[in-house]
């Protein structure tokens, strides 16, 4: 049995500890915003958060998420209000919208580490999220977008 807190909630599932992690999220735990696209850790399709990094969860084994907080998307915003969200609306960036999910959670990330990235440091934070229908040029301006509405609320604090 594998003990994990995932979106704020403990959970335990029987699973093999050398399951990747996407399969327990989504076959044992029903959550399939996280997509599968390559499962070598190459496209970011399967981008979830552990302790706030984002990580690949098709090449990390669920028994090294144990201890760690995992978010995943349907717990980036309760509301489902991220900034980044709203962005992404905004600049209507999906079109098939499989890579999303894992877009934004390495967008998340980043900001989180960096909250006024440049155009040159969103492209170097998000080379590892394939996108096949090229929405890459939105998912930049979406980016910049949040890190803007970030802004006030950090320096709020
Ligand atoms: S499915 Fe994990 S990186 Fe492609
Ligand atoms: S929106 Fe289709 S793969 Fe990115």
């Amino acid at each position: 049995m594998q003990k994990l807190s995932i979106n704020g909630t403990k959970r335990e599932v029987d699973a093999d500890p050398n399951m990747p992690l996407l399969w327990v999220l989504r076959d044992l735990l029903q959550l399939t915003g996280t997509k599968y696209g390559c499962g070598k850790g190459l496209c970011g399709a399967c981008t979830v958060h552990l302790n706030g990094s984002a990580v690949r969860s098709c090449s990390l084994p669920v028994s090294a998420a144990v201890g760690a907080e995992i978010t995943t998307i349907e717990g980036l915003s309760a509301a489902g209000d991220h900034p980044l969200q709203q962005a992404w609306k905004a600049h209507k960036v999906p079109q098939c919208g499989y890579c999303q999910a894992g877009q934004i959670m390495s967008a998340a990330a980043l900001l989180a580490r960096n909250a006024s990235p440049s155009r040159a440091q969103i492209q170097s934070a998000m080379s590892g999220n394939i996108c096949r229908c090229g929405t890459y040029p939105r998912i930049e301006s979406a980016i910049q977008s949040a890190a803007v509405q970030y802004q006030p609320a950090k320096e709020a604090k």
